[in-house]
């Protein structure tokens, strides 16, 4: 069947329509309450079992991108850290590896980095082995309820088989805390520039930077961030590199900061600022300055749920773009998501980049390019004129928990688009733009459920377009409890989670105007078992 005839239909008589004969397969959907079926993703990485929170310690190396992840084993809250572990050719399909790092008596083992010693610098290498260095946070849980400030230093442990198991240095504490409460995280990074490693440290409300030659020893070079940025919370695992300025010749550093509380819909988000190095100080673009003093914070995501993304080392894409991931949830209330035998995923792994537009550069967000090589079976139609809520297509004809969406809407200057996903048990997840307000938004007030926590849903979430184009395109990347939506070529990215009483089965689209013309739609299934 071609979807431009369920295009035809108005909403309600293509809904009944869908409905009864969809009927059958829904109920026997929802009869499986197992929480496999309805929650563990088809396509984000989750843990078999346990808790996760940050993505640690991603490095590239000899064909395999490596994820560690905060990890709680041995229960479904966060309790004493570990770092997992999972690798990848492609950044989709995880294998979960054994636990790289367990917590030991100096402490826990909080979010960190890890590059790969190509040239040897620290001396751990033996017969002619490449070793990878992590570098991570102890927490130690002694001095913390003893109420002692210095209960967080910084420690690096080396792998001699490509990370599947590490030795911890027996120098540690490798960065002693100079009395700064919260002071974690590390971010080293290759500067090729100056031949040395530079960490980025989160220190309360600050970004402390570092130099070493060898990864033992490390100088204080700078220090960042009074004054400057969202200070609503404590600044944590901060990123920093480099990135070519598309279309230009130009290089720009960028510097990530993860903030909680302060998020753009509250709780946990990610910050970033754009500037300069000179192998010591980073300094904050003039024209970026301007816009923040407008803006106030630039946002990687205006969704609720992605925190402490950081960079993969040792890699970036053909056009020098970095490569992220996040973790998809919030803290106000990652604990109490309704998954049992594990909580949270992480966002689909994502290009970084970077565009100049007339006022200042902004960084960019987009799928990585490997998700493309899943796409299935494709809907696609052109030059729609939609007048009342339509359907736009239903599950008899492609799935809609492993779906690329790509839409775009021709003039979006006056009006207000809304999409929804339905099903059968009456949840509904709306998103789109208004075009009379200039935002995007984001409900999931009546997406399933979300009486888990009262902060789940309290509000809508929202974001500012920063584009003025009168063309809106957007890509959403939907899987069973999480949908990532990229505006405009990635300039606002929303990405949300939810749990529903049973999976979507029909997306339709509407606005306030009489009619309007969805210039393109095309959904993508994406195979996935
Ligand atoms: C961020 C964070 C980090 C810390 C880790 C502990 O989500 O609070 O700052 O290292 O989680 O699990």
């Amino acid at each position: 069947m071609k979807v431009i005839l369920l295009l035809a239909c108005v909403f309600t008589s293509c809904k009944n329509k869908v409905e009864e004969s969809k009927a059958e397969n829904i109920t026997a959907l929802e009869n499986k309450t197992d929480e496999e079926d309805m929650y563990r993703p088809n396509f984000h990485f989750t843990p078999n079992k346990g808790w996760m929170n940050d993505p640690n310690g991603m490095f590239f190396y000899n064909g395999y991108y490596h994820l560690y992840f905060q990890h709680y084993p041995y229960g479904n809250k966060w309790g004493p850290m570990h770092w997992g572990h999972a690798t990848s050719t492609d950044m989709i399909t995880w294998k979960e590896q054994p636990i790289a790092l367990y917590p030991d008596e100096l402490g826990y083992i909080f979010s960190g980095s890890a590059v790969v010693d190509l040239e040897n610098t620290t001396g751990f290498s033996t017969d002619g082995k490449i070793p990878v260095v992590a570098m991570f946070t102890y927490h130690d849980m002694e001095a913390e309820k003893a109420g002692k400030i210095i209960d967080e230093t910084q420690a690096i442990a080396y792998s001699l088989d490509e990370g599947i198991t590490y030795t911890k240095f027996e120098g540690n504490p490798v960065v002693e805390n100079p009395n700064i409460p919260d002071f974690r995280d590390p971010k080293v990074n290759w500067d090729a520039d100056r031949k040395q490693w530079t960490m980025v440290l989160a220190a309360g409300q600050e970004i402390m930077f570092y130099g070493s030659k060898d990864l033992k020893e490390w100088n204080l070079l700078s220090k960042f961030g009074e004054g400057v940025g969202n200070h609503d919370g404590v600044w944590e695992c901060p990123d920093f590199f480099p990135l070519p300025v598309k279309g230009t010749e130009d290089t720009k550093w960028v510097l990530l900061v993860s903030i909680n509380p302060g998020g753009p819909n509250s709780g946990s988000a990610t910050q970033y600022f754009i500037g300069d190095f000179d192998g010591k100080t980073f300094q904050i673009d003039e024209s970026f300055q301007k816009e923040q003093a407008k803006e106030h914070t630039f946002w990687v995501d205006h969704g609720r749920d992605n925190y402490a993304g950081v960079t993969w080392s040792n890699v970036t894409t053909a056009e020098g773009g970095k490569l992220f991931i996040g973790w998809m949830s919030n803290w106000l209330y990652a604990n109490d998501v309704p998954t049992e035998k594990w909580r949270s995923a992480t966002t689909i792994a994502r290009e970084l980049g970077l565009i100049k537009d007339d006022n200042t550069y902004r960084l960019v967000s987009s799928p990585v390019k490997e998700l493309n090589d899943y796409r299935g079976k494709k809907v696609v139609d052109k030059n729609i004129s939609i007048a009342g809520e339509t359907v736009l297509t239903t599950t008899e004809i492609i799935s809609l928990s492993k779906t690329e969406i790509n839409f775009i809407l021709s003039d979006v200057a006056n009006g207000k688009y809304t999409f929804t996903l339905s099903n059968s048990q009456g949840d509904k997840l709306k998103f789109g733009y208004d075009g009379t307000l200039n935002k995007f938004f984001v409900d999931r007030k009546e997406a399933g459920r979300i009486n888990f926590s009262e902060k789940f849903s309290d509000k809508m979430a929202t974001a500012i377009r920063t584009s003025d184009a009168t063309e809106l395109t957007g890509k959403i990347i939907l899987d069973k409890t999480s949908i990532e939506i990229f505006y405009d070529q990635g300039q606002t990215v929303m990405t949300e989670i939810f749990f529903l009483n049973a999976p979507f089965n029909a997306l339709s689209i509407k606005s306030d105007l009489e009619s309007f013309t969805l210039n393109t739609i095309e959904i993508n299934q994406l195979n996935f078992n």
